[in-house]
C-alpha cells in the first residue's frame, strides 16, 4: 500500500519496527525539534498565566485530546496476540486457497472479545465471546471472524440493529452490561423466538468460560470452499482449543469480575509470556454444495443452526500457536479491523442472510471507527502479500503513490500491466445460479423451526450442566421488572424442554406453561455434549 513496510509495533507479524516513532537520543516535538523541557508551561513569570504562544504545550494537550478512538460498535472489550497457522494439507483437495496447501506456514493476528460490554468493562461475565482471526496469507489477507458459540441470535442481519439494541445497556439508565438484569433483551429474544437457541449456548457453561484458551470458535455460517477445477463444497469452520473446553461455574466468575476484571486478558498475556502458548486446532465439517444447501433437515443457510458432529465429523485442517504478545495494545489489538469478506481464493461466501449482511457492516462501521477509508496502511491491518490497487487519496491517506493514471485500463502508466492474466491466481466469484422467484420480505419455511437445536442442546448436556442453565435462566430472568416478559420467556422454555421449563418457573414462583410444540424430537438428557468430546486425533 505505501512505498515501505513499517510497524511501529517491532512485532512479530514479520514487519520492521518502526523508523517514525521512538527514534533518536531527545524528546522532540511531533516535528522533531529537541526540547529542553516538557514539564513546565511558558508563563508570564512564575505565578502568571500561560502564553498562547507555547506551541510545545498546544500540541502535547491538542494531541492528548484526540487520543481516543471510537470502541467497537459491538466486541468494543477484546484482548489479542500474534502467533502462526500451520496447514496440514488435508483441505487441499477441496480449496486451492494457498494457506491451506500442505505444510505452509502463515502468520496470524487473534483477538478475543465480549461483545455487548465497552471497552472498559469486565472479562469474566456471561456473553458471547468473540474470536477473530486474520490469516496474513501470500494472496492477501483473510478473516476468519466467528464467535465460541456455533449458532447466532438471528437468521436475517437486518435485525442486528435491534438485538444490539436490546442487549445494549438501558438507554435511560445505562445498565447493566451482557445478559443480566436486562429486560430489553428479555423481551427480545422472548419476541423473535428464532434468537432462542443461542441464547441456550449463553445460558450454558459456555457463557463463561475459564480462558480464552480454552475456547471452542465457530465460523457459525456456511462457506463455500473452491478447488483449482472450481467444484464447490460447504463447510463449517471449528476451532478446537488444544486444552480442551473448560468454563467458570457462575460463584467463580461473579468473585472474579470484582477481584479482577482483567481475567481473560491477563491469563491469555501471561500463558504466552511464560512460553505455554495456546494451540487450536482449525476443522471443518463438509457438505455437498446441492441446490437446496441443506443438509439431514437442516438449512445450511440458517445461522441459528449448527449440524451436530455425529452427522458431519469435524475434520483437522491445520494448527494455531499463539506465541507473542501485542507491543502496543491501540495500535494492534485497538485497530485491527476484522471482515468477513476479507476472502483469498478458495474461500468464498453463501446466501446466508446474516453472512449477507455482515459482508456490508464490518467495511462501513470501520470508516468510521478508523478514521476514513485507508485504514488498511495501519501496520496490524496491512497485507503481507503486495498491494497494487487504484484506491487514492482520503483522510490519513499515508502512502505516495506515483503515475498519473489510477484507472484501468489506461495508456499511460503502462496500461495496469497487474491485471494481465486476470483470471490466474485470482480472486474470482463462484458462479452460481440464482434461483428466480418473487422479490419479497420473507424467510424461506426451512428457517421457521425454532426450538429443535436448543432442546438438542439442552438435553445434550449432563445433568451437572443442566442444573446450570436451570440456575442461569433462574437468575437472570429473575432480574427482569416486568412479568409479561418473564410468562413469554416461560413460554419458549416451555417449547424446549418441560423439565426446564418447570424448573426455572419454580425457582421464579410462576406457573410453568404448557408447549405450543412437539418436544419429544430429541432423546431426553445424553449423558454426553453432542458437540464437544468427537473430535478426531490428527
Ligand atoms: C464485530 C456487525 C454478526 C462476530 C462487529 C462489528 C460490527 C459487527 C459493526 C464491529 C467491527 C469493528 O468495529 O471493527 C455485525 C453484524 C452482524 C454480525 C451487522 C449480523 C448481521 C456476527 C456474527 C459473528 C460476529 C454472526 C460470529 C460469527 C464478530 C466479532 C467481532 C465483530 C468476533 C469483533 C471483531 C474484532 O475482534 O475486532 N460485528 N456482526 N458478528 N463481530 Fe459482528
Amino acid at each position: 500500500q505505501g512505498p515501505e513496510a513499517v510497524s511501529p509495533t517491532g512485532s512479530p507479524t514479520g514487519a520492521p519496527a518502526n523508523s517514525r516513532a521512538q527514534s533518536g537520543q531527545y524528546l522532540t516535538t511531533a516535528q522533531g525539534l529537541r526540547l529542553g523541557d516538557t514539564d513546565h508551561s511558558l508563563k508570564a513569570g512564575p505565578r502568571g498565566p500561560i502564553l498562547l504562544q507555547d506551541h510545545h504545550l498546544r500540541e502535547k494537550i491538542t494531541h492528548f485530546d484526540h487520543e481516543r478512538i471510537p470502541e467497537r460498535v459491538v466486541h468494543a472489550r477484546g484482548a489479542g496476540a500474534h502467533g502462526t497457522f500451520r496447514s496440514y494439507g488435508t483441505a487441499s483437495k477441496i480449496t486451492k486457497a494457498g494457506f491451506l496447501a500442505p505444510d505452509v506456514e502463515t502468520p496470524v493476528f487473534v483477538r478475543f472479545s465480549t461483545v455487548l460490554g465497552s471497552r472498559g468493562s469486565a472479562d469474566t461475565v456471561r456473553d458471547t465471546r468473540g474470536f477473530s482471526t486474520k490469516f496474513y496469507t501470500d494472496e492477501g489477507t483473510y478473516d476468519l471472524v466467528g464467535n465460541n458459540i456455533p449458532v447466532f441470535f438471528i437468521q436475517d442481519g437486518i435485525k442486528f440493529p435491534d438485538l444490539i439494541h436490546a442487549g445494549k445497556p438501558h438507554p435511560d439508565r445505562e445498565i447493566p452490561q451482557a445478559q443480566s438484569a436486562h429486560d430489553t433483551f428479555w423481551d427480545f429474544v422472548s419476541l423473535h423466538t428464532e434468537a432462542q437457541a443461542h441464547t441456550m449456548w449463553n445460558m450454558s457453561d459456555r457463557g463463561i468460560p475459564r480462558s480464552y484458551r480454552t475456547m471452542e470458535g465457530f465460523g457459525v455460517h456456511t462457506f463455500r470452499l473452491v478447488d483449482a477445477a472450481g467444484k464447490t463444497t460447504l463447510v463449517k469452520f471449528h476451532w478446537k482449543p488444544k486444552l480442551g473446553v473448560h468454563s467458570l461455574v457462575w460463584e467463580e466468575a461473579q468473585i472474579i469480575n470484582g477481584m479482577d476484571p482483567d481475567f481473560h486478558r491477563r491469563d491469555l498475556a501471561d500463558a504466552i509470556e511464560s512460553g505455554a502458548y495456546p494451540e487450536w486446532e482449525l476443522g471443518i465439517q463438509t457438505f455437498p454444495d446441492t441446490e437446496d444447501q441443506m443438509f439431514e433437515g437442516i438449512d445450511l443457510l440458517d445461522p441459528t443452526k449448527f449440524v451436530p458432529e455425529e452427522l458431519a465429523p469435524v475434520q483437522p485442517i491445520g494448527l494455531m500457536t499463539l506465541n507473542a504478545n501485542p507491543t502496543n495494545y491501540f495500535a494492534e489489538t485497538e485497530q485491527v479491523a476484522f471482515h468477513p469478506g476479507h476472502l483469498v481464493p478458495g474461500i468464498d461466501v453463501t446466501n446466508d442472510p446474516l453472512l449477507q449482511v455482515r459482508l456490508f457492516s464490518y467495511l462501513d462501521t470501520q470508516i468510521s471507527r478508523l478514521g476514513g477509508p485507508n485504514f488498511a496502511q495501519i501496520p496490524i491491518n496491512r497485507p503481507h502479500a503486495p498491494v497494487n490497487d487504484m484506491l487514492r487519496d482520503g483522510m490519513h491517506q499515508t502512502a505516495v503513490h506515483g503515475g498519473v493514471a489510477p484507472y484501468h485500463p489506461n495508456s499511460l502508466d503502462g496500461g495496469c500491466p497487474f491485471m494481465a492474466g486476470q483470471d490466474v491466481g485470482a480472486f474470482v466469484d463462484v458462479p452460481e445460479e440464482i434461483a428466480a422467484g418473487i422479490k419479497e420480505r420473507r424467510n424461506p419455511a426451512s428457517f421457521d423451526d425454532h426450538f429443535s437445536q436448543a432442546r438438542l442442546f439442552f438435553r445434550s448436556l449432563t445433568s451437572v450442566e443442566q442444573d446450570h442453565v436451570i440456575q442461569a435462566y433462574t437468575f437472570e430472568l429473575g432480574k427482569c421488572y416486568e412479568a409479561v416478559i418473564r410468562e413469554r420467556q416461560l413460554m419458549a422454555l416451555a417449547n424446549i424442554d418441560a423439565g426446564l421449563c418447570a424448573a426455572v418457573a419454580k425457582g421464579l414462583g410462576m406457573p410453568a406453561p404448557t408447549a405450543t410444540v412437539d418436544t419429544q424430537d430429541v432423546e431426553p438428557s445424553p449423558a454426553v455434549s453432542q458437540i464437544g468430546g468427537k473430535w478426531p486425533v490428527a
